[in-house]
């Protein structure tokens, strides 16, 4: 694991969004899982900047969404899906047959992770994962106590997640399930991203960065990953020893 703090959040998301970049020129069709929420937002805003100017296409990339809320429609304005929508599929040209996304209405969701799973082995497993963390120490919706060995699952979201996840949607929202991409499958990717900024995040990524590794905090597993880069902005350093 590699620890870098920028002086701020758009200096990080500029550095994230060119990781980005520097892997698409060299593999066209690299398999790309990234994370909805407001901290990769000005990354993806700045990777369709760069994508545009330095004509970097994305049709042959695979995208898997991180995570999805379990009965939440695509159509909902909190959905990662839409998220995807607004803030990456909109300006970056991924080719739609090329996009998967679980689908958090099936009635099946152990077959939508099966699909997932399928997806990413047989296109050789992930090249490049961009994660955040959450309040709690997720990672997509791996939350505290998830076992490092799963892949895709579904998971009964905590209290943390479920409240903090209602800035994501416009009225008060039910929130009790998630769907992710699983904490074996980060372990399992060529490299890793782990992106945090603002005061608010510093609590954790201390623990996370300096605590026990313990299953209890999901978010400490990019310490066992050989090819991660933690990227953090001041404010977010500014719990660190
Ligand atoms: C959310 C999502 C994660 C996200 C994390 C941090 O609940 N499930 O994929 O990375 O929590 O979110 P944010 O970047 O908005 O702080």
């Amino acid at each position: 694991m590699q620890l870098t703090i920028f002086k701020d959040y758009h200096t990080l998301s500029q550095q994230a969004a060119g990781e980005v970049i520097a892997l698409v020129k060299h593999k066209p069709d690299a398999v790309l899982c990234l994370a909805s929420g407001s901290t990769p937002m000005l990354t993806y805003r700045l990777l369709a900047e760069k994508a545009l100017a330095q004509k970097v296409d994305f049709t042959r990339c695979i995208f898997i969404g991180l995570d999805e809320w379990v009965g939440i429609s695509p159509e909902n304005e909190g959905s990662c899906a839409f998220f995807f929508r607004t803030h990456v599929f909109n300006h970056i040209n991924f080719s739609a047959s090329r996009i998967y996304l679980f689908n958090a209405l099936s009635g099946n969701l152990a077959q939508e992770c099966a699909t997932m799973n399928h997806v990413i082995e047989k296109n050789g497993g992930i090249d490049l994962m961009l994660v955040g963390v959450g309040m709690n120490g997720h990672i997509g919706f791996n939350e505290p106590g998830t076992s490092f060995e799963l892949y895709s699952h579904v998971t009964q979201l905590d209290e943390t997640t479920t409240s903090v996840g209602q800035k994501y949607f416009k009225e008060a929202t039910a929130l009790t399930q998630g769907i992710t991409v699983g904490l074996k499958h980060l372990l399992e990717s060529k490299k890793v991203l782990l992106l945090a900024n603002g005061n608010k995040k510093a609590g954790i990524i201390q623990k996370a960065l300096e605590g026990e590794i313990t299953d209890a905090l999901p978010a400490c597993i990019i310490r066992q990953h050989t090819n991660s880069i933690v990227m953090i902005d001041e404010e977010a350093a500014g719990m660190l020893v």
